[in-house]
């Protein structure tokens, strides 16, 4: 099989940036170009400030930018140039047309397929990295096979990403494992050999696994609709503890020293965020209805049906612990992106709760530590809603601090989990001298000591822990 030597990368997100930029970095004598339309991205890619945070990243670009690693806009140059392209192209839920709300749009994926075909003068090996529905493979062969140039050929692989963001660096030092799907034929095996090479570089050996392309793509799906599902089944089990006297937090320890269950992915919280589990999970419900299981896809809703009713519980919460109105009154949202440790606030669940407590009239104050504050007003504006800007601005401020959000506040809600806001980090006795009182917190992501906080004393309700003690004196 062939060896590797030139690498593109169509699609320099949060995906094919890190994602490439490692394997440059792992392998020098490999020169990797991640290409983009968007030229702002890459301007930022070849900047100082690279277009997304991610713990390490900096290093890594650092140090394999303009030796092997290259961010370009020249996409035609690149792909002529490479022997194996990886596509990490967005592939974003429908929002019209057959399977609206649904399915993914492959719009990018076969717009970059058509490219690769348009302007490839060699053969090429083909890499699906962004997360399709299983398949996809069959259509791009077909598009380069009718499009390419005569006698030219094209293999292609199915190479999900499992790097979770926030720890996308550690995930691509030390990945769990690496799936390499390809088709059962001699050039298929032979392909997916030549990028299990440019992974043995540093991955172990028997941490690189090989599999049909139908297996390594489902395999993608299955395990976000798994993840996903262990976060809404604790969070489930969350809304019984609240009633009962239960702590989840003791439930999740208790359950997890199960080595058949595992202690990891098992915490409460005000529900999952960020641009897959959703998206992935609608994508195979939307695959489980044309293969006509309508169980199956009811089944795999009812993961996202209860991620929403956690927000709207939380939220309700909030309103009548503060004596059933809100109106007017300046509530504190520490954290904006989806987790800790990343600026991305794609599907994030501070979005949801924002939007209620405006519904309510509230005045919010956020402060998150890395989302840009035009990011915030984006995810917030209301498209088509006329002036809703100006009513937004009303009713919404953007803080440079914890302190500053909580000045004058009734209640600090937590919706992000970022270290930056636990009881060992920010001075919670001067946020509660601020706050109007009875000051309450809110803990959405269960970081903070509550006896502690208690002591202090504030007000604090945490998902998953009874609100039963005061029925009970
Ligand atoms: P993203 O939106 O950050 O990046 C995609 C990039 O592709 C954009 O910069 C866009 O301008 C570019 N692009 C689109 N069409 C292009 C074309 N024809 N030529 C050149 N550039 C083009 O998306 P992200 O988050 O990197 O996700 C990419 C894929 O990876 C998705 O399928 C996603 O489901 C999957 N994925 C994402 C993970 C994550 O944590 N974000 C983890 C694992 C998989």
């Amino acid at each position: 099989h062939k060896a590797i030597k030139k690498i593109c990368c169509i699609g320099a997100g949060y995906v094919g940036g890190p994602t490439c930029a490692t394997i440059a970095l792992k392998c020098p004598h490999i020169d990797v170009t991640i290409v983009d339309l968007n030229q702002a991205r890459i301007d930022a890619w070849n900047s100082d400030n690279l277009p997304i945070y991610e713990p390490g990243l900096d290093e890594v670009v650092k140090t394999a930018r303009n030796r092997n690693l290259f961010f370009s806009t020249d996409v035609d140059k690149a792909i002529i140039e490479a022997d194996l392209i990886f596509v990490s192209v967005n592939t974003p839920t429908k929002k019209s047309g057959v399977g609206k709300g649904y399915a993914a749009d492959l719009g990018y994926v076969e717009s970059a397929t058509r490219h690769i075909a348009k302007v490839a003068t060699s053969d090429k090996i083909v890499v699906e990295k962004s997360t399709v529905p299983c398949r996809t493979a069959a259509s791009m062969r077909k598009i380069l096979e009718a499009n390419g140039k005569a006698g030219l050929r094209f293999d292609i692989l199915s190479n999900p990403e499992f790097l979770a963001e926030g720890t996308a660096v550690k995930d691509l030092d030390a990945p769990d494992r690496v799936l390499i799907g390809s088709l059962d034929t001699a050039s298929g095996f032979a392909a997916a050999s030549s990028l299990v090479d440019v992974y043995a570089n540093w991955v172990p050996r028997e941490r690189v696994i090989t599999m049909n392309v139908w297996s390594s793509e489902l395999s993608k799906l299955a395990a976000n609709a798994l993840l996903a599902q262990r976060i809404s089944s604790i969070n489930a089990l969350s809304a019984i503890c609240e009633a009962t006297g239960a702590d989840v937090d003791e439930v999740a320890y208790a359950v997890g020293l199960d080595s058949r269950i595992g202690p990891k992915f098992l915490k409460a919280s005000v529900g999952f965020g960020g641009s897959c589990f959703q998206k992935d999970i609608l994508n195979l419900v939307y695959l489980s209805e044309s293969l006509h299981l309508p169980d199956v896809a009811e089944y795999w809703r009812q993961v996202v049906a209860m991620n929403e009713s956690q927000k709207r519980r939380f939220t309700e919460h909030i309103i009548s612990s503060l004596f059933n109105t809100i109106t007017n009154k300046r509530i504190a949202v520490l954290g904006f992106a989806f987790k800790k440790d990343t600026g991305d606030t794609r599907e994030s669940s501070a979005i949801t709760i924002i939007k209620y407590l405006r519904a309510e009239q509230a005045k919010v104050a956020i402060y998150d530590p890395k989302v840009e504050e035009s990011q915030i007003w984006f995810d917030l504006a209301e498209p088509g809603i006329v002036d809703d800007v100006t009513a937004l601005k009303k009713q919404v401020s953007i803080s440079s601090s914890a302190y500053e959000a909580a000045a004058g506040a009734d209640a600090v809600v937590i919706c992000t989990e970022w270290d930056e806001f636990k009881d060992t980090n920010l001075d919670y006795e001067k946020i509660y001298a601020s706050m109007n009182k009875p000051a309450f917190i809110f803990d959405g992501r269960l970081i903070l000591n509550q006896n502690k906080l208690e002591k202090i004393g504030f007000k604090v309700e945490c998902i998953g822990r009874s609100r039963l003690e005061e029925t009970f004196e």
